[in-house]
């Protein structure tokens, strides 16, 4: 379904059509308003994530845009405008609009607003929330590497670069389903080995810091799945 564009004052939002008709749909944003009932999310992330009841009765996870880095203390969640399309929020709700519509491991994005102060602006983002979801940093001994190399090389093959596939960036439902998350930067385009590459070895990092030998054995049967699978794709494409 079309998604829904709402504009009060300097707050513009894009919507899910059920959320469109929310007596204050901006408030769905603040996780100070009592009727989400927010719970901040707890594992992973920058500490700006909250678990919420959404008005049309779906769970949802709300994120504000935060800095990470040096750069935070200074402009802590205000960014360079460049046009509405350009906002981090309205970005990553197309990228994920697109992905969870065709593919089986995105979250649908629920809403994404930008406030606009002058040259620059701050954002939110809110998605589906996956119930029961563990990120693959805490599931390793139970997460099969040849489904999360599947769950990747679907996003590939949809033409999007993730640009921050780290282990808490993979989710693990009670089913142990595939979920990928958080396409904050992610960009559209032709998927060559060096933009793949850069994914998994991202990947790689992440799941060494937290698991050391055990997350470097994982990725590397992981990395062997993602190959196999996708030379198993390419002859069907010529
Ligand atoms: N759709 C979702 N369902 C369940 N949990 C989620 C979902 N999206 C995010 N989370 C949880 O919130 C954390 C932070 O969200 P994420 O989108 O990765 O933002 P960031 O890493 O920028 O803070 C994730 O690591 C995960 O634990
Ligand atoms: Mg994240």
């Amino acid at each position: 379904m079309n998604s829904v564009t709402v504009h009060q004052g300097t707050q513009h939002a894009l919507l899910a059509p059920t959320l469109a008709e929310s007596a204050q749909p901006m408030r769905l944003f603040e996780p100070a308003n009592p009727s989400l009932q927010a719970q901040p999310v707890s594992q992973g992330g920058r500490n700006a994530a909250w678990f919420v009841h959404l008005p049309n009765g779906q769970e949802g996870v709300l994120r504000r845009y935060r800095r990470g880095g040096a750069m935070a203390k200074l402009v802590r969640q205000r960014y360079l405008w460049l046009g509405a399309e350009a906002t981090r929020s309205w970005a990553e709700y197309r990228i994920m609009l697109q992905l969870s519509n065709k593919l089986n491991v995105v979250p649908a994005p629920l809403g994404a607003l930008y406030q606009r102060h002058g040259l620059s602006y701050e954002a939110a983002l809110i998605v589906q929330r996956i119930p029961q979801a563990v990120p693959l940093a805490n599931r390793l001994d139970q997460a099969d590497p040849n489904v999360v190399a599947a769950a990747v090389l679907k996003i590939h093959e949809a033409g999007v670069w993730h640009a921050d596939l780290n282990a808490y960036n993979v989710l693990l439902d009670a089913a142990q389903h595939v979920w990928i998350i958080d396409f904050d930067r992610a960009k559209r385009c032709s998927m060559h080995a060096k933009h793949r590459q850069q994914n998994l070895l991202r990947l790689r990092r992440s799941l060494v810091k937290v698991q050391g030998e055990e997350g470097l054995g994982w990725w590397e049967v992981f990395n062997q799945a993602y190959l196999q699978q996708w030379g198993e794709i390419l002859p069907h494409r010529a």
